[in-house]
């Protein structure tokens, strides 16, 4: 590492957790995250409005345990890189409206990034530089989304995304349906390891006929969701026992299933021989271990940084922070405005 590499501080705050990092060139210094998940937990869902008072309270503490991490001080940072979208628009604003006074103050460069693109970065701090291409699959609660990453400073395609519910969302609703606990996608996941997959054989959506040839890189979980509850309905309606673990197993498969099928496609299509894996749903076992089966197979290596960071952190705006400033890209301005749904070809807001 050149000493001479720029300092970046990275802010990320767009669902519920307040993330802060410190990153030179492609090492991590610090990276410090308060979650306000326990507040939501009660309520069966991220409430946005508690979110946003709970950015506030914690930017600054988290700001300051960073730099106290990383051994440096405000006066060391070269640039201020912040999730601008997608996201909730409450606590895209507070983290936003910290790193604009941040750059203003300190008189550096301001990059307003991309999350969904952050969750692809953040690898290069793992598993070192990025090949020349690669594909992207960035899975959570909140996002499904198939990227083709040229150069994940400049050149991002967005391939195909969900058309309904997130894969780690589908997973939360299985498990309420299955009367656990809130999230349930870990849940689901240890349940389904006691299970058998093939027992029940669940819809795979978009993955036929005209369907799959005008989505090719779609994903819906919904069909699938309401699948399950249906197949629920029917057992209490006919007072049948069920295994919840085949249920929870044969839905498992079919999520990992399309993920992997779906996302194999598109490196043969693409002649892409690397595919990153992030989001806090890449902890899905039958996930990890169906990718890590199909692609070895063809010949695909699979790229997954440690679960730490593929869970929202500010390690990953501050990677594709770093990515910006190497690769010459110019600065957002000051006044730059969040994006709930800021488009995926855009990995930042432009000048
Ligand atoms: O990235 P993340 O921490 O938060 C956002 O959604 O942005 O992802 C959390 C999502 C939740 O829906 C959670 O239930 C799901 O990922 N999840 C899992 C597993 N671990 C987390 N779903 C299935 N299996 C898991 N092991
Ligand atoms: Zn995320």
């Amino acid at each position: 590492m050149a000493v001479s590499e720029p300092l970046v501080l990275g802010i990320e705050s767009t669902c519920d957790e307040t993330g802060v990092a410190l990153v030179r060139g492609r090492e991590l210094l610090a990276d410090v995250t308060a979650s306000s998940m326990d507040e939501h937990a009660r309520f069966g869902g991220i409430v946005p409005e508690v979110a946003s008072r709970a950015h506030l309270e914690a930017l600054r503490p988290t700001i300051t345990a960073a730099l106290d991490a990383a051994g440096v001080t405000l006066a060391d940072v070269d640039a201020v890189a912040v999730a601008s979208g997608p996201g909730l628009v409450g606590s895209l604003t507070v983290g936003t409206a910290g790193a604009k006074a941040l750059a203003l103050g300190l008189g550096v460069p301001l990059y307003g990034v991309n999350h969904v693109i952050g969750h692809a970065a953040v690898d290069e701090l793992v598993h070192g530089p990025f090949p020349e291409r690669f594909l992207a699959l960035v899975v959570s609660g909140g996002h499904s989304s198939l990227l083709l990453v040229n150069d994940v400073a400049t050149d991002v395609v967005e391939l195909g995304q969900t058309l309904d519910d997130a894969a780690g969302e589908a997973f939360d609703k299985v498990g309420r349906l299955l009367g656990l606990p809130y999230p349930g996608g870990p849940h689901v996941d240890r349940l389904a390891r006691q299970g058998d997959p093939a027992a029940i054989a669940f819809p795979r959506g978009l993955s036929k006929g005209r369907e799959l040839a005008r989505h090719p890189y779609d994903f819906s979980f919904s069909g699938l969701k309401t699948a399950v509850a249906r197949y629920l309905e029917g057992r209490a309606d006919a007072g049948e026992e069920y295994s919840p673990a085949d249920v929870a197993a044969s839905f498992s498969e079919a999520v990992a299933d399309v993920l992997v099928t779906k996302t194999l496609r598109a490196c043969a299509e693409h002649d892409v021989r690397t595919l990153v894996i992030g989001g806090g749903f890449s902890a899905n076992s039958r996930l990890r271990e169906l990718a890590a089966e199909r692609c070895a197979a063809a010949g695909v290596e699979v790229r997954i940084p440690p679960i730490r960071y593929c869970t929202d952190n500010g390690a990953m705006i501050a990677a594709l922070g770093s990515a910006l400033v190497r690769a010459g890209v110019a600065p957002s301005p000051l006044d730059l405005a969040v994006d709930s749904s800021m488009a995926l070809s855009l990995v930042s807001v432009p000048a």
